[in-house]
C-alpha cells in the first residue's frame, strides 16, 4: 500500500486504467444519508454525468438515491443499474423525441423543462402515449458561481433555463395542457462551488420567486436546487468527503421550504470524485532544454479536465519513495494542450513507475475519448481487484 492504494496489485495491471477505492464511495455515501435524514423533505439524485460505470451507478442506486439524467442513454443506465423511474429527473436543454418518448415509456418521476418549444413536444409526445408528464421548469437565476466560467451555468447569458421574467408565461402556458403537470422548478448555478454565499445566492432568489408565486396562489410541490457541490483537489486525502453538513444545513437555514414542498438535489461530483484516480504508467523521463518531462501512457483522451479547463489533479508516483525532483507531467497524444501538469513535485521518477492523477473520479472516465484511435479506460473497482 502507499496512501490509499494497493500498490503490488495495480503493478500487474494494464495501464492506463481508472481506479476506485469502494470504501471511500461508500463512507460519503453514508455522511450523505445522515446529512440527509436531518431534513425531511429533502431528496438527494446522483448525476449521472458525473461517472456512469455501472457497478458505481449500483452502489449509489443500492442506497436509495435518485438519479438526474440528461440522456435517453444515461436513463438506460441508471435503470439497468437499479434507479427505479419513479426516482430519475431528466434533465437537458435539448431533448430528442426518442429520448422524451423512452422517459415516457418508463415513467419516470419528473422532467426539468428548459423552454415552451419543448413543453409543446413533451405535451404531444404524451399525449400520443396516453400519459400525463410531470414537469419541472430550468428557471435561469442569474446568480454568478465563484467558480470556472466554464461550468459556470446560471448567469442570464447562458443558453440554459427559462429566464425569470418568462416564468409566469410558462407555468400558464403548461396549466392550459392536458398532458403536462406542472409540479416544480428546477435550478442548477454551475458545478465545483465551495462557497457557500453562491448557494445563498440562489436560495434568496428562490425565495422571491416562491413569494411572486404565493401572491399568485401558485403552489410548487417541488423545488430542486441542482448539485454544485465542489471537492478538495488540492488535498484529496485531508477532506475524502465533501463538507455535506455545511452545504445541506446552508439549504435548511436559508431556503423558505414550505411545509407541503420536498427539496431536490442533482449532486454529482462531490459524490464521485474523491473516490476515482486515474492510474498511469511512466513510458519515459525525458530532459527538455530547461525542465524534465515524466511522459505517461495516459492523456487528454482518459482525463481531459486538465486540458478543458486547466483543471487541477493532484498526481503522485505511487511506486517510489525516491527525493522530490520537479518535472513537467504530460500524455502521448498529439496535442500540446496534452499536459496533466507544469512544475509538478514527484518522487524521483524511472520508466515503469505508476502515477496515480487524484480526484478523477467525477467528469473523468465518462468524458474519455477515442482521439488518436485510443482505447477508452477500463474502470476498476477496489473491491474487484484480487
Ligand atoms: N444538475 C445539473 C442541471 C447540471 O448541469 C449538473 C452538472 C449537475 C446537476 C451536477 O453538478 P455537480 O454536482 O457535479 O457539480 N465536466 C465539468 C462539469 C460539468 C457539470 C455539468 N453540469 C467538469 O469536469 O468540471
Amino acid at each position: 500500500m502507499k496512501g490509499i492504494f494497493p500498490v503490488d496489485k495495480l503493478k500487474e495491471m494494464r495501464t492506463p486504467f481508472y481506479y476506485y477505492d469502494v470504501n471511500i464511495l461508500q463512507q460519503t455515501l453514508s455522511v450523505i444519508r445522515q446529512e440527509v435524514a436531518k431534513y425531511p423533505g429533502f431528496v438527494v439524485h446522483y448525476a449521472v454525468k458525473a461517472n456512469a460505470n455501472p457497478k458505481i451507478l449500483s452502489l449509489i442506486s443500492d442506497e436509495g438515491l435518485g438519479a438526474d439524467c440528461v440522456s435517453g442513454g444515461e436513463i438506460r443506465a441508471a435503470i439497468r443499474a437499479g434507479f427505479p423511474a419513479q426516482k430519475i429527473v431528466f434533465a437537458g436543454v435539448g431533448k430528442s423525441d426518442w429520448e422524451i418518448n423512452l422517459a415516457l415509456e418508463y415513467g419516470i418521476f419528473c422532467f426539468n423543462v428548459e423552454s415552451i418549444p419543448e413543453l409543446k413536444v413533451i405535451n404531444e409526445l404524451a399525449a400520443a402515449q396516453n400519459k400525463v408528464a410531470n414537469v419541472a421548469f430550468r428557471i435561469n437565476p442569474d446568480v454568478g458561481a465563484h467558480t470556472h466560467a466554464n461550468i459556470t451555468t446560471g448567469l442570464a447569458e447562458n443558453k440554459f433555463g427559462i429566464s425569470m421574467q418568462d416564468m409566469d408565461e410558462v407555468i400558464d402556458v403548461s396549466q392550459a395542457m392536458k398532458n403536462v403537470k406542472f409540479i416544480g422548478l428546477h435550478f442548477h448555478i454551475g458545478s465545483q462551488i465551495l462557497d457557500m454565499n453562491d448557494f445563498i445566492a440562489l436560495c434568496n432568489r428562490i425565495n422571491e420567486l416562491q413569494d411572486k408565486l404565493e401572491a399568485r396562489r401558485i403552489l410548487v410541490e417541488h423545488i430542486n436546487v441542482g448539485g454544485g457541490l465542489g471537492i478538495d483537489y488540492t488535498h484529496p486525502n485531508r477532506q475524502s468527503i465533501p463538507n455535506f453538513r455545511e452545504y445541506f444545513v446552508t439549504y435548511a437555514r436559508q431556503l423558505k421550504l414550505r411545509s407541503y414542498q420536498t427539496l431536490h438535489f442533482e449532486l454529482g461530483r462531490s459524490v464521485v470524485a474523491q473516490c476515482g484516480s486515474l492510474i498511469s504508467r511512466v513510458l519515459y523521463v525525458k530532459q527538455g532544454t530547461n525542465k524534465k518531462f515524466v511522459i505517461l501512457d495516459a492523456g487528454m483522451t482518459d482525463l481531459i479536465r486538465p486540458a478543458l479547463y486547466q483543471a487541477y489533479h493532484k498526481i503522485e508516483n505511487i511506486t517510489s519513495d525516491l527525493p522530490i525532483e520537479t518535472y513537467d507531467v504530460v500524455g502521448p497524444i498529439c496535442e500540446s494542450s496534452d499536459v496533466f501538469g507544469k512544475a509538478i513535485d514527484l518522487n524521483k521518477t524511472y520508466r515503469g513507475d505508476l502515477i496515480a492523477l487524484r480526484s478523477a473520479g467525477a467528469y473523468g472516465e465518462i468524458m474519455a475519448s477515442g482521439y488518436n484511435c485510443r482505447e477508452l479506460p477500463k474502470g476498476y473497482l477496489s473491491d474487484e481487484l484480487i
